[in-house]
């Protein structure tokens, strides 16, 4: 059997460890939300103590629903633009592009910091229209080198709360700026998500400090000018997670009795 490999990560990297762990456990599981068998076969490559994530079989759903609400949004985007760029920002180890297998006139950039691209690289076979970026979302050098002719769509997922406001406006902005056209999907924590941030454990165990709380669209659309609401809700109100067994569906209704539980993580889609 070949060598494992070693990953020593710190602070916001380390957090992917925790949601390619999720995805591995729900592969494993009798009804997988997603089933990513990419997600298994890397967790097996890697040499980690995979305890320290604080990720069960019980919190994996946390986890793969969201993935796969951004599988969902995406496969809606790409069947009506199937010439598209796609931007997948903080990508982790996340299969995307291998799950979804968009056409060849599909250009992907997965975009992450450079140990993390490193380790994408070592770790997925190389596809001609799948390219890794080694760069911080932050800095805008990398977009200039992303074609700006065809319809493009940014996927941010478990991202923005990473950034600061400032930060992340003003990516959102270059990405609005630098195509024709596209759209903008991404999850937020709200500003109480933020103050409560203590309660996250895989945040807390990463040494990872999350910065930019979003409460709702109007602090995008003011933000950002050229944005259309496609779409805002709460994470419990996703298909993706009302088709969870009950317990989780029980969890989802007594959070959502109140509303800064309900809506401290949402979805977000926009369209410019
Ligand atoms: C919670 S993980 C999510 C990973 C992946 N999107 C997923 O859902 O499995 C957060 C990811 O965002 C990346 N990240 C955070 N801030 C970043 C930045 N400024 N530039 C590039 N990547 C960043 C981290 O390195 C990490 O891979």
């Amino acid at each position: 059997m070949s060598e494992k490999l070693n990953v020593d990560l710190s602070g916001a990297p380390q957090t992917m460890l925790a949601t390619l762990y999720a995805k591995a456990l729900d592969a494993e599981s009798d009804k997988p939300v997603l089933g990513d068998r990419w997600a298994k076969d890397i967790v097996d490559r890697i040499d980690y103590d995979w305890s320290q994530t604080t990720i069960t079989p019980f919190r994996a759903p946390s986890v793969t629903t969201r993935t796969a609400h951004f599988d969902l949004w995406a496969r809606q985007f790409l069947a009506v633009h199937p010439e598209a760029i796609v931007l997948h920002l903080g990508c982790g180890l996340d299969s995307r592009y291998y799950r979804l297998d968009p056409g060849p006139a599909v250009e992907w950039f997965d975009v992450d910091y450079p140990d993390v691209a490193a380790l994408r690289t070592q770790l997925f076979p190389p596809r001609e229209h799948c390219h890794v970026v080694p760069a911080s979302v932050t800095d805008p050098a990398w977009l200039a080198d992303v074609p700006a002719d065809r319809p493009t769509l940014m996927i941010g997922e478990g991202l923005m709360m990473y950034l600061t406001e400032d930060e992340g406006v003003a990516l959102l902005r270059r990405i609005v700026e630098h195509a024709p056209s596209g759209e903008l999907q991404f999850d937020a924590f709200s500003r109480f998500g933020i103050k409560t941030q203590w309660t996250n454990s895989v945040v807390r165990r990463a040494g990872a400090t999350l910065h930019w709380g979003i409460d709702g669209p109007d602090d995008i659309l003011e933000a950002v000018p050229g944005l259309r609401l496609l779409q805002w809700m709460s994470v419990f109100d996703a298909p993706s997670f009302v088709g969870l067994p009950w317990p989780y569906r029980l969890l989802g209704k007594v959070m959502s009795t109140t509303k800064s539980l309900h809506y401290m993580a949402q979805y977000h889609r926009y369209a410019f």
